[in-house]
Formats: C-alpha cells, structure tokens, sequence
C-alpha cells in the first residue's frame, strides 16, 4: 500500500490550501459562501491563519498523508490532510474571521451556528476536537481519509478521550464506518442567500475503548 501518514510541516501549507480548494470546489454550498473574488490578500490572510496555529496553537496537531509512488518529494507527494485539536483543558472556542471573497454574512450565519452547537455539545469539556480533513479530488475513495480519522482516533484513545467532529455529507458514512455517532443534525438556512437545500452538519462523537 503505497499511501503512508507523515508529519505536516509549514513547508506542507501552500500544497495543503491547494488540496482544500479543490476539495471542496464541489461543495454546492461553496459559491454561497465562498462567491469570490479573491484577491492575493485574501490567500494571505487563510495563509497566515495556518501558519499561526502551526507555530503558536499548542493543541493543534497536523498530519498528511502521502502517496509514495508519486514522483517527486513528500510535498508533491501529499494527497490528503488533517488537523486535529487536542483540548485536555476546556477549549477557549472562538469565531472565526471571514476574509474578501467571503459571503461574511452567510458565512457568520453558518459558523456561529456550528459553533454554538459545538459548545452546547463539548464547550466544556476535554475532548479531541477533529477540525479539519480533506483529500484531493483525484485521490478519494483510496483510504486516505480513513487513515486520517484512524490518526485522529489514535491521538483520542491515547488520551483517554472522547473525540467530536461536525461532519460533511462528504464524509458521514466514513465517520459512522469508524465508530463514531450522530449525536446531532444541524440544518442551517443558507437560501437567502442562493442555497437550494439546507446546509447539512452532523455533530458525532468517539468515545475511547476503556483500557
Ligand atoms: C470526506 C473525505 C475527507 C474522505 O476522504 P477519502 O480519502 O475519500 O476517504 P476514504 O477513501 O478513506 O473513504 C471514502 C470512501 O471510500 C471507501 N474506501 C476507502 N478505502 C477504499 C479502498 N481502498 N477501495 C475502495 N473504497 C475505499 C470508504 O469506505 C468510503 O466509503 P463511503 O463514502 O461509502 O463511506 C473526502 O471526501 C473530502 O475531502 N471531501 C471534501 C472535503 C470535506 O467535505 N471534508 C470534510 C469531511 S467531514
């Protein structure tokens, strides 16, 4: 099997925002919320936001997967990536800030109430919070994704703690093959703002094997 977990390094980022474009350029809520255009400084300040959790946020960790018959070096090799937080304390959750190109209102509608579930569901509590994965395209429906979450549950179980995610249609069935379950559904009306159909976020949850 030629695709392998390795660390995510600062170097990793520009191939990694790649990744996550095309990810999720399928995505029909994507030109809702994300209708463009996008000027550099927009690239800069997604940029500059990994670059700070990589260097500052001590509870994120980072990991990609790699193809390891594709040319090249474990850059281009990349195919798929993933961040996870590590909240052993109770998490300072915070909103996030929607650069140009952004639908800011939507995107606010969407990810206030994202986060607002997500504190009703484990605001206080120690948890590992899988934030973020994604696979290129080209790529899905090889296992990269599975190996991301199998990393994520890892970290988890290691710790002895529960694991939560929001999950994309895109990935509920994996999330479900994988242990996890729905605690939630949340429906958000994005149609004021040329949505056809309700934005769709399961909240799951992991509990660790008791050891
Ligand atoms: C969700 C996502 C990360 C999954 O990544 P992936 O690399 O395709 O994941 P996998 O290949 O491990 O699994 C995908 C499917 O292929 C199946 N699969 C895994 N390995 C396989 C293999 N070797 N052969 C055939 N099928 C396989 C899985 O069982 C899964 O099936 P399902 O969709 O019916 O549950 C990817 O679809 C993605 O990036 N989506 C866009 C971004 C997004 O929505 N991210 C957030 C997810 S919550």
């Amino acid at each position: 099997m030629p695709l392998e977990l390795r660390g995510f390094t600062l170097a990793d980022l520009p191939r990694g925002l790649e990744i996550e474009k095309l990810a999720y350029a399928p995505n029909p809520f994507t030109p809702v919320l994300f209708p463009g255009p996008f000027p550099e400084e927009a690239k800069k300040i997604r940029s500059e936001y990994f670059i700070k959790t990589l260097e500052e946020d001590k509870t994120a960790r980072h990991v990609k997967v790699i193809d390891t018959e594709i040319e090249g070096d474990e850059n281009e090799q990349m195919i798929a990536w993933a961040k996870v937080h590590v909240h052993k304390e109770p998490p300072k959750l915070t909103p996030r800030v929607f650069g140009p190109g952004s639908n800011v209102e939507a995107c606010e509608k969407l990810w206030g109430d994202i986060l607002a579930q997500r504190t009703r569901l484990v605001g206080e509590n120690p948890h590992v919070c899988r934030n973020r994965s994604m696979t290129h395209p080209t790529q899905q429906g090889r296992g990269a994704g599975t190996m991301l979450i199998q990393w994520a549950l890892g970290q988890a179980q290691e710790l002895s703690l529960p694991a939560y995610l929001e999950a994309s249609p895109d990935g509920h069935s994996l999330y479900l093959k994988n242990g996890f379950q729905d605690v939630d559904l949340l429906e958000t009306d994005l149609r004021q703002w040329g949505a056809k159909d309700m934005h769709k976020t399961w909240n799951m949850m992991w509990y660790p094997k008791e050891v």
